[in-house]
């Protein structure tokens, strides 16, 4: 589960302050989906790296799975995302330099799991997104629909409860968003994680369970 409680979050540009997210509450329960629109600016960006602890809010309390994340120091914040937290960004954020499998593993590497569980692991995510045959390729030589097939399946390879998703379709054409998007679902639905993306496509964030609308800093139903 997540939470959140009055999260509010500014940014100072020279002499003005700009109060991007005003007390922000959200409670989404284990399986949920959650599209958050919003006009470019409003915030939905902020919100998403607030919430996955990538960004510190200026006040509020976060908590995930009942622990206060919002209270964690660097090191144990670093642990929940090893363990909890998928990111996947508009533009993947991939190592050009490395093959899609090295890229896939990073997460596991980086928590430290041995060997063959990181063999397994990754050839099994690789396998759900479709990307088998490309295992060894370079990043820069896919298409840019593999290339979010690749960042999907990193995002996912260390079992995170709460998957985040800025944007994940919004530098794709219309076939190819449809496509990934699809297969985010479907991996969301099968892990069971809570899915919180942000989008510009008001077809796409319908598909979710629930749609809020970010606008002057607040969430709103539409
Ligand atoms: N690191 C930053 N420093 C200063 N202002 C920022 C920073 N990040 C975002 N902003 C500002 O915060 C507002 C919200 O940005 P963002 O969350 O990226 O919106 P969205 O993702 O909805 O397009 C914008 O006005 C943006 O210019
Ligand atoms: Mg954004």
């Amino acid at each position: 589960m997540l939470s959140c409680k009055n999260i509010n979050k500014s940014y100072s540009d020279g002499n003005n302050k700009i109060n991007v997210l005003n007390n922000i509450n959200l409670n989404i329960l284990e399986g949920e989906t959650l599209a958050i629109i919003g006009a470019s600016g409003s915030g939905k960006s902020t919100l998403l790296h607030v919430l996955s602890s990538l960004d510190a809010a200026d006040s509020g309390k976060i908590e995930i799975d009942g622990e206060l994340i919002s209270s964690f120091d660097e090191n144990r914040l670093c642990q929940i995302r090893l363990n909890k937290i998928g990111f996947i960004y508009q533009f993947h954020h991939l190592i050009n330099e490395l093959s899609v499998k090295e890229n896939i593993s990073l997460p596991l590497l980086i928590a430290n799991k041995n060997k063959s569980e990181i063999e397994k692991k990754t050839d099994e995510v690789i396998d759900q997104v479709g990307m088998k045959k490309r295992k060894d390729f370079q990043i820069d030589k896919l298409s840019g629909g593999e290339r979010q097939r690749v960042a999907i399946a990193r995002s996912i390879v260390h079992n995170p409860s709460i998957l985040f998703a800025d944007e994940p379709t919004g530098n794709l054409d219309k076939n190819n968003a449809n496509n990934i998007f699809s297969l985010l679902s479907d991996l969301v639905s099968y892990n069971k994680s809570i899915l919180i993306m942000a989008t510009h496509d008001l077809e796409i964030a319908s598909k979710l369970n629930e749609v809020l609308k970010i606008d002057g800093g607040n969430l709103k139903n539409i």
